[in-house]
């Protein structure tokens, strides 16, 4: 097949990976930086260019946006999509992944367990927002945060008000969150390829910090999930439309709780847990391409 990476980073770990095991099942790679390319519209004739030239004959796409260029990558990936280019992320998931308000709303409603959420705009009701989600300490995101940033957690009421005032009047859309104390500063990460959870691993913050992102200095070990775990990775990953993708839960006392599901998961899983993340995700590729486009089904 002829493969096409969209990455701005041709050195990414992630990048690399897929383009060694594409070829070494003999396939045509190209990494694209989708930052790069461009489109011309024009009646029914669209055509995606990069340095200079026509990108074509592509069998598959294998997307890695990044969420800061969420907007500019998704719409490439749709042009590929109008070209009935079979891709392994559709552009309605990637965008629909990066809004953790929408993501919630699709998770709770597929009986997916979440911590309880309270989204909101004003600070009229206050008392009660904190209410809702059991008091303080709370944990307050923005929207449109990723690797840790923009996740605060509010030790006490003054504290959260002053969070969500300064988001406020920044016009930053944010949720307002049950603190997870039980497991703070431990998450699960799930790696999800066509409804099979193929890697695992805990994260745990190395020091005083909640949040276990690697991002944030948090470090991986392989785990082992538990049944309730594996299942509702994989329902997560179904309510979001995504066939690959990274799901983070919490372990509470209440069960799995699901915090995100990533459209681009990192690769560094591979090197935590031995697993060939980068094979799975090649051979979804060829299955999926093999057996036509795929619509979204999810709706929302
Ligand atoms: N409700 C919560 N209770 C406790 N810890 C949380 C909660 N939400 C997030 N965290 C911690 O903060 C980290 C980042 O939160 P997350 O929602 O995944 O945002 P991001 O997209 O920035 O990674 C999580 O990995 C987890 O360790
Ligand atoms: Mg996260």
């Amino acid at each position: 097949m002829r493969i096409v990476i969209l990455s701005k980073g041709y050195a990414n770990y992630s990048t690399q990976r897929l383009r060694q095991e594409a070829l070494s099942r003999g396939h045509e790679v190209r990494v694209i930086n989708y930052a790069k390319c461009y489109v011309t519209l024009e009646r029914g004739n669209p055509v995606v260019h990069y340095k200079g030239e026509e990108v074509r004959d592509v069998d598959v796409i294998i997307p890695r946006i990044s969420q800061s260029l969420t907007k500019y990558g998704s719409s490439i990936v749709r042009q590929f999509e109008m070209q009935n280019v079979f891709t392994t992320t559709s552009s309605i998931a990637i965008v629909r992944s990066r809004d953790k308000l929408r993501s919630m709303q699709l998770l709770a409603k597929a009986g997916v367990g979440i911590p309880k959420t309270v989204f909101a705009r004003e600070t009229a009701d206050f008392k009660g927002v904190l209410e809702q989600v059991g008091g303080a300490p709370v944990i307050i995101k923005v929207a449109r945060g990723t690797h840790g940033n923009g996740v605060v957690l509010a030790e006490t009421p003054k504290a959260a008000l002053a969070v969500m005032q300064a988001f406020y009047v920044e016009g930053v859309n944010f949720l307002v969150q049950e603190f997870i104390q039980e497991s703070a500063g431990v998450d699960i990460r799930a790696f999800v390829v066509n409804g099979k959870v193929i890697a695992s691993m805990v994260r745990q913050s190395l020091d005083d910090d909640f949040r276990s992102n690697l991002h944030q200095g948090g470090e991986g070990v392989e785990v082992k999930l538990t049944t309730e775990e594996r299942r509702i990775a994989i329902k997560a990953a179904k309510a979001m439309g995504l066939s690959i993708c990274g799901v983070d839960m919490m372990r509470s006392e209440h069960g799995p709780l699901v915090l995100e599901v990533n459209a681009s998961p990192g690769f560094a899983i591979e090197k935590v847990t031995g697993a060939n993340v980068a094979e799975k995700v090649i051979e979804y590729a060829e299955q999926a391409a093999r057996n036509g486009h795929s619509k979204d089904k999810v709706g929302a």
